[in-house]
């Protein structure tokens, strides 16, 4: 997730700029920038890499001394990690200067749009978009800055926190959001302002945290004034005490990113389905899609390469796409793959899936797959990443960075690009009729809100980890699309909390692991109403005669299992191709919870690197 910093005031701004940006380094980042303005002199340095290579390239030059700085760490989302993609950004008139959290869905319009009227772009971003579209405004309104910033976010769509200047204006800075938090530090000299409060927690403690769909203007010696974007209505803002120490505030104060990333997942389950799913035109869009439609049309099987939990994920997408688009998929373990001779023809899709997009095993079996003359399609969560550059298309989760080791928002989104490209496949292939389609996308786009009001859940799995995290192992169980549930719920105990689990597709219980059930077993059930039920209340039944501790994940109103289980976790009720999506979530929070009790180091579990570069 990209950081931002900006300072106006009486101090000295680069200083603080630059440690801001330090204190966002938390939070991933691919390339860093900042700009000062002394008057009418300005300066902007930006480097791909590090903010320590951002210290190193301004110690070249001879710096301004300012009163104002902008500073930003960018996760790349559109365009590659490079230069020109790094903020901040300049409009084409050198008057506005803009740094920007969150992605412009209708840049692609609005870019052609300013294209036609002469303006010219340096970089692949939406934020160069925004920039111009500001300039625009101003020009075509004669408005001052915060008018013009105003008018143009009013046209347009999506998620953003922005701070902007205008050169001719230097005693102001504007700022707004919408989906992308911004927090305003004050003092008697000026304002800080930074994506959360970290990088100014130094200097003041005073804090205002933009609503949703607000602007305001920063003055120094003025008054903070904050109004509503769309009805332009004056807010009174409030202004908070901050108590949180700086690891709190990294943390969004939760105690670990983990947790913190558990309860992003329906924030980031919107930002991979935003400007793809379009429920109300019963449409899916997915661009790459349209320059390859040929592949996607004749695809005689598809071969999903991955690891760890992105394998899972793999799998869900194995189910997916078979039942939706009748295309064979195989899913491999990637260290497998590639070293085992596979057969591989001209008209396979290899759809390489990866969090980091560094993973070696997983890169290794693309260029494999690559060399045979596959067509690669990756699914990746980090922009410009290896795997994400060596495929020869793709579509990213948006998940945004993942620092807790053990994979979450990952997974679901992961998931949720897996069941766009199913859709998609089946729209293409004419396997689904419309009206199915229809049904399921509108489905697919209240899962977000509805994985919100499930997290409400957390305390009630809170109550069963305090009951079986002594546990020396466990049995997760699900079948069909839940079968990869399991495997994942056990795979994220076994990871941060050190208790041995197993995941079994519920049916083989009978053929081995039955015989491990007793009084000190605990076996997670995922049991939803849709999707083999009767089947899975059987394994149950097998299990509660054999004295094993049942926790049940149902749908909301369940019984028969409720009847049977020693503890029951309700997930919403839905398609059964969209139920992983829920029952992740439970088993999310169990494994943290058993860990956190069993004192181990939830984020950093030993033995474990986030990014698996070797073999
Ligand atoms: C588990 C986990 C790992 C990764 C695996 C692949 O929580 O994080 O199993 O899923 O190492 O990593 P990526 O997806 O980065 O290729």
């Amino acid at each position: 997730m990209c950081g931002i910093v900006a300072y106006i005031g009486a101090k000295e701004p680069l200083p603080i700029v630059l440690d801001g940006l330090q204190r966002l380094e938390y939070r991933g980042y691919d390339s860093a920038g900042v700009f000062i303005s002394e008057g009418t002199k300005q300066q902007i340095t930006k480097v791909v890499g590090k903010v320590a290579a951002l210290r190193e390239a301004l110690s070249e030059k001879e710096v301004l001394t300012s009163k104002l700085g902008m500073g930003h760490t960018r996760w790349a989302t559109h365009g590659q990690p490079a230069h020109e993609n790094a903020h901040p950004h300049v409009s084409n008139s050198g008057d506005l200067i803009l740094i920007h959290n969150g992605i412009i869905e209708n840049y692609d319009i609005l870019k052609k749009e300013l294209q036609q009227r002469g303006y010219q772009f340096q970089s692949e971003t939406d934020s160069e978009v925004l920039i111009n579209w500001i300039e625009e405004v101003q020009k075509t309104e004669n408005v001052k800055l915060g008018k013009a910033v105003q008018l143009a976010l009013n046209q347009v769509i999506g998620a953003y926190g922005i701070v902007v200047y205008d050169r001719r204006n230097p005693e102001e800075l504007v700022v707004a959001c919408l989906g992308s938090p911004i927090a305003i530090g004050l003092d008697k000299e000026g304002f800080f302002v930074g994506s959360d409060a970290t990088p100014f927690l130094d200097h003041t403690r005073e804090v205002i945290y933009l609503d949703d769909n607000e602007l305001a203007l920063l003055q120094p010696g003025k008054t903070i004034q904050v109004r509503k974007i769309d009805d332009d209505s004056l807010q009174t803002p409030t202004v908070q005490q901050l108590k949180w120490n700086l690891e709190n505030i990294q943390k969004g104060g939760f105690p670990h990113f983990m947790l913190k990333e558990i309860h992003e997942q329906p924030n980031a389950l919107r930002d991979t389905l935003r400007g793809r799913l379009l429920a109300e035109e019963g449409k899916i869009q997915i661009s790459s899609f349209n320059e390859h439609h040929q592949k996607f049309a004749n695809a005689r099987r598809i071969i999903i390469v991955a690891c760890g939990t992105s394998w899972h994920a793999g799998l869900v997408g194995e189910y997916l796409i078979e039942s939706f688009a009748r295309i064979p998929v195989e899913v491999e373990y990637a260290s497998e793959f590639r070293y085992r001779n596979p057969i591989i023809y001209p008209d396979d899709i290899v759809i390489p899936i990866s969090q980091s997009g560094e993973t070696a095993d997983t890169l290794a079996a693309l260029k494999l797959a690559k060399a045979a003359g596959a067509f690669i399609y990756g699914v990746c969560n980090v922009v410009g990443s290896t795997i994400s550059r060596e495929t020869h298309s793709g579509m990213y989760t948006h998940a945004g960075p993942e620092i807790g080791v053990a994979s979450t928002k990952a997974f679901i989104t992961q998931i949720a690009v897996l069941t766009l490209i199913a859709l998609k496949l089946a729209e293409i292939k004419g396997t689904q009729s419309k009206s199915e389609l229809r049904q399921l996308l509108f489905e697919l786009d209240s899962v977000p809100d509805q994985l919100e009001s499930l997290i409400e859940q957390k305390e009630k799995v809170k109550e069963v980890a305090e009951k079986i995290h002594a546990a020396p192992n466990c049995l997760y169980l699900g079948r069909g699309y839940n079968f990869p549930v399991a495997l994942e719920g056990a795979l994220k105990l076994k990871e941060i909390s050190y208790i041995h689990a197993e995941g079994y597709p519920a049916a083989e219980m009978k053929h081995g692991p039955i015989a491990l059930i007793d009084e000190a077993m605990p076996v997670i059930v995922i049991a939803t109403r849709k999707g083999h039920y009767e089947k899975i209340v059987s394994n149950i039944q097998e299990i509660k005669s054999r004295k094993g501790v049942i926790i049940g994940i149902v749908s909301q109103g369940d019984s028969a299992v409720k009847e049977m289980a020693n503890y029951c976790i309700e997930i919403p009720e839905s398609s059964e191709c969209f139920t992983p999506l829920f029952a992740t979530l439970p088993l999310q929070f169990l494994s943290y919870y058993i860990a956190v009790l069993r004192d181990c180091n939830v984020d950093q579990p030993r033995n474990l690197a986030k990014s698996v570069t070797v073999e």
